[in-house]
């Protein structure tokens, strides 16, 4: 049975039981504590936390889940994979374990004809939480099962949470044992891998605090009702009804290593170094390409820093399987076609991802090329020394500076017949992650707990954002923390986070900046410097008193930074415009990747390909002014996501949690689900001046632009300087471009000219130079140390008639001459000399150390240079040393 056809019957099957089908959730939804979705249930965590009224009591959905805790042993097992789809059915308050066991039952014995799976109940075990007897009685009794086949595990097998502060509670799991040639009797207590767990249901009852693993954590009470939340593996369904050996070879995933197989002319299955490369592979380019689909782009921390991992390690594991070209957009095309059926957005997002894939493949192979530079050299260094092992600093360098993966190192290193200090790699390593350890541990914020949060969101609720329409407001201190600390009260001169229950102060988000302004009760001045978001939900203002003391139930009205607020908003609304439209000149692989609206001032970034021309944005800033004076009011509407995008919205990406939206609408010209405040009318904006453009990588461009007076100051302040260096060249403006060049090609013969009279000066000083001549055991030595200004061409046509003047004697001349911090020299004989046996290449290595240098050349003339100019006179002394010893 197909992969689609597994996940298709699911869903049908539960909406036949009353389930409402919800699309796979993005994975990246908003949670602080969360990089990416990990499983079904996690859209669903309001309603499990009673914050929000579930719109619907039973619901089913195939959710695209991420897991990269395990990344470097993906491919080394079967087991470990990064990306998976974890098929669910969602009881909010309505059935509990009896509905759940009956459904999981029914579905996955039914024979295919009746739109089940058909496995074989004889081949179905289940275990129980230790004292769950209930959950074993209704297995008992509504499949049949023995009791022997039902297990009792504990809370570390048996308990489920997210690993974080949530809903949780005691599970039931469903094996199926694939039978003696895959592992030992005994169920899944003894083997797991004989019998392999398919699904997994989750009796949600109660929400945990904070702690670590899968046991260290308090049971902080019960949710407002029983729910019920089911996770199903479906690559692993997939693996049993398609009687393949492991995921990798399921209808899916094998096509993608079928496309390795081509590139590289290796075959999966022939020697375990290969396969390890195959699957990592083919796992990666799933979940990198379904990151990329859900607004994720390669970068330095964070999310997307896994996603460049997750790339790298496809190329690098290409590389070893002996391919050098670009591979990803061919796989990239392979994941579509697998995947596509039931995630459209790769398909119709496509352009935008491969643009993506392939810069960073192209950056990555740079980094490639420039690093096996390095490692030529360091190769080249460890072999003439006579060494054998490529030292670890200069593997740690690879890694460090060119993103250089220790293991091709190594097989480069073993292609060369060297090997690599790993321990002192490693070492370094270490070193340098416990570096990077204590540096986030300083930089954390005090946020790197959220608990004490997550409690005032439990006993308070959301903060009412009343900002929207009123830029003052009463409202009452609810939190008060010191250092993430929950205090009573906060004195002058101190400062606090303080938890209002209603705010009319933006928290930071959708990259609108944060509000600042003043909160004033009696007795008391707060000053409002940031507010964040902490936990969604919860508004957290960062402030400073400045008179008295504020506590809690302190009653305060709170008055935004008009002014600042509407700089941002006018920022904010060009955002929105400038993206409207560079998608009408780039079309809708220009995708929006990041923003940021302060005032005055608005950033922009978004996915290309290629390069972005000037004159596009000189059009897309025209259009974008143009419109302004439509003056078009600012509209927005609150709507469900789906009539948002039925409308042509254009949605970011990493929505938030419910289905609730907002729409800004600025006349036809543009439509973006939006949290953030807005002008009324966009005649406000006044103008919109790019300001600056460039590329930051990974296929990511960054405009930027300014608005309203902050655009006109802009202008004002460029003109100024334009009148000025037109009163400094004495030329009306629109003649500075022909002035400067002028100015610049004169100055540019000037120099030339200066140069030319220099030689001239040093090479008529070829006479003086030769009078010099010294006698050295019958031999004439010229060595001079010249002054700066003559370069080495000069230098060499100084040396040449200087030996000219030296004529039919045995003659040696060495010239040395400055250049910068640098110095270089020449050497030149005689053919007398030569006759002697003296050869200019053969005397360099005589005195280059003294000047830090090297060189060399032919009998005649030899030529080099040096880093310690201060050596020369060192230099000459050799050199006389060594002429007097062939003499
Ligand atoms: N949420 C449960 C899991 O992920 C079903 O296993």
């Amino acid at each position: 049975m197909e992969t689609h056809e597994i996940t298709q019957r699911f869903l049908n099957y539960f909406e036949s039981e009353g389930h409402t089908r919800v699309p796979s959730a993005s994975l990246i939804l908003e949670d602080p504590n969360l990089l990416f979705v990990n499983a079904g249930m996690v859209q669903f965590k309001p309603y499990f936390l009673g914050e929000v009224p579930p719109p619907f009591a039973r619901a089913t959905s195939v959710q695209k889940c991420v897991r990269t805790g395990d990344i470097d042993e993906v491919g080394k097992t079967t087991r470990h994979n990064t990306f998976f789809q974890m098929a669910g059915n969602f009881s909010f308050g309505d059935y509990f374990k009896e509905g759940a066991i009956e459904r999981a039952w029914k579905l996955i014995t039914s024979p295919p004809s009746e739109g089940g799976y058909g496995l074989d109940p004889d081949r179905i075990w289940a275990t129980v939480y230790e004292d769950d007897a209930e959950a074993a009685g209704l297995w008992r009794r509504i499949s049949g099962l023995p009791s022997e086949r039902i297990q009792s595990r504990d809370m570390v097998d048996n308990f489920w949470s997210m690993g974080i502060p949530g809903p949780c509670g005691p599970c039931s799991e469903i094996y199926y044992d694939r039978g003696p040639e895959y592992g030992r009797e005994g169920g899944p207590v003894v083997d797991e891998d004989r019998y392999i767990e398919i699904w997994n249901l989750v009796f949600m009852q109660n929400i945990r605090g904070a702690g670590s693993g899968k046991t260290d954590f308090p049971i902080l009470g019960e949710l407002p009702a029983k729910n019920i939340d089911t996770g199903m593996g479906v690559e692993r369904v997939a693996t049993i009804l398609q009687g393949v050996e492991n995921v990798y070879e399921t209808d899916l995933v094998r096509p993608v290593i079928a496309r390795a197989e081509e590139f590289s002319g290796h075959r999966y299955g022939d020697n375990h170094v290969d396969d390890v490369r195959f699957r990592v592979i083919a796992d990666h380019a799933r979940s990198g390409m379904m990151l990329i689909g859900d607004g994720v782009t390669p970068g330095n921390d964070g999310r997307g820093y896994v996603l460049r991992r997750l790339l790298r390690r496809i190329v690098r594991s290409t590389r070893l399987l002996g391919v050098h070209e670009p591979v990803l957009p061919a796989f990239a095309e392979i994941v579509r076609d697998a995947m596509g059926p039931s995630y459209p957005e790769l398909v119709k997002d496509f352009d935008r991802i491969n643009d993506i894939m392939r810069a960073e493949e192209e950056a990555f192979l740079s980094t490639l090329t420039s690093g096996s530079r390095i490692f030529d050299l360091a190769a080249e260094e460890t072999k003439k020394t006579g060494g054998l092992v490529l030292p670890g600093d200069q593997a740690f360098q690879l890694h460090d500076t060119y993103g250089f993966p220790i293991d091709l190192t190594l097989e480069m290193a073993s292609e060369q017949g060297l090997s690599v200090d790993e321990e002192g790699f490693r070492t370094l390593m270490n070193e340098q992650r416990q570096r990077a350890k204590a540096d986030a541990a300083t930089r954390k914020t005090g946020h790197g707990d959220l608990s004490e949060y997550r409690k005032v969101l439990e006993r308070h609720g959301e903060t009412e954002f009343l900002g929207y329409a009123d830029l003052q407001a009463d409202a009452k201190v609810v939190a008060l923390l010191e250092d993430g600390v929950p205090v009573k009260s906060v004195g002058e001169g101190r400062e606090a986070e303080l938890v209002l229950d209603r705010t009319p102060f933006y928290a930071e988000s959708g990259g609108q900046i944060a509000d600042t302004g003043v909160l004033v009760g009696d007795g008391v001045e707060l000053k409002v410097l940031d507010v964040q978001k902490i936990v969604p939900g919860l508004f957290v203002h960062r402030v400073e008193v400045v008179a008295g003391e504020v506590g809690l139930g302190t009653g305060v009205t709170g008055s935004v930074d008009a002014h600042r607020r509407l700089s941002i908003e006018r920022s904010h609304s060009a955002t929105h415009l400038v993206h409207a439209a560079v998608r009408g000149a780039y079309g809708k692989r220009a995708a929006q990747a990041g923003s940021l609206n302060s005032p005055g001032r608005m950033r922009f970034d978004f996915t290309t390909s290629g390069s972005v021309s000037a004159d596009v944005l000189t059009a897309v800033e025209e259009e974008v002014n143009d419109y302004l004076q439509t003056n078009v009011e600012v509209q927005t509407v609150v709507t469900t996501k789906d009539k948002a995008l039925e409308m042509g919205a254009m949605a970011l990406f990493g929505e938030k949690y419910g289905n609730d939206v907002r729409m800004v609408d600025m006349g036809e010209y543009s439509r973006e689900l939006c949290g953030g405040t807005h002008v009324d009318r966009i005649g406000q904006l006044g103008i919109v001046k790019l300001v600056s453009d460039s590329s930051i990588g990974s296929g990511v461009h960054r405009v930027e632009a300014l608005v309203g007076t902050d655009a006109l100051k802009y202008v004002r302040k460029e003109q100024l300087l334009v009148s000025q260096l037109a009163s400094t060249f004495k030329v009306p403006s629109d003649q500075l471009p022909g002035r400067i060049d002028d100015v610049l090609t004169r100055l540019k013969n000037a120099e030339k000219e200066i140069e030319q009279l220099r030689t001239q000066q040093v090479l008529g000083s070829a006479g003086a130079i030769a009078d010099k001549a010294q006698d050295v055991n019958g031999i004439t030595l010229v060595a001079e140390h010249l002054g700066e200004g003559i370069d080495a061409n000069g230098l060499r046509a100084l040396a040449t008639d200087i030996r000219g003047r030296l004529g039919s004697r045995p003659g040696v001349v060495a010239l040395f001459a400055p250049q910068g911090d640098k110095i270089s020299f020449v050497v030149a004989t005689t053919s007398a000399a030569r006759d002697k046996g003296l050869a200019a290449g053969k005397l360099v290595p005589s005195f280059a150390g003294a000047i830090g240098g090297r060189g060399g050349g032919k009998p005649d003339m030899a030529q080099g240079g040096g880093t310690s100019p201060g050596g020369a006179e060192e230099a000459i002394v050799s050199l006389r040393a060594a002429v007097a010893g062939i003499g």
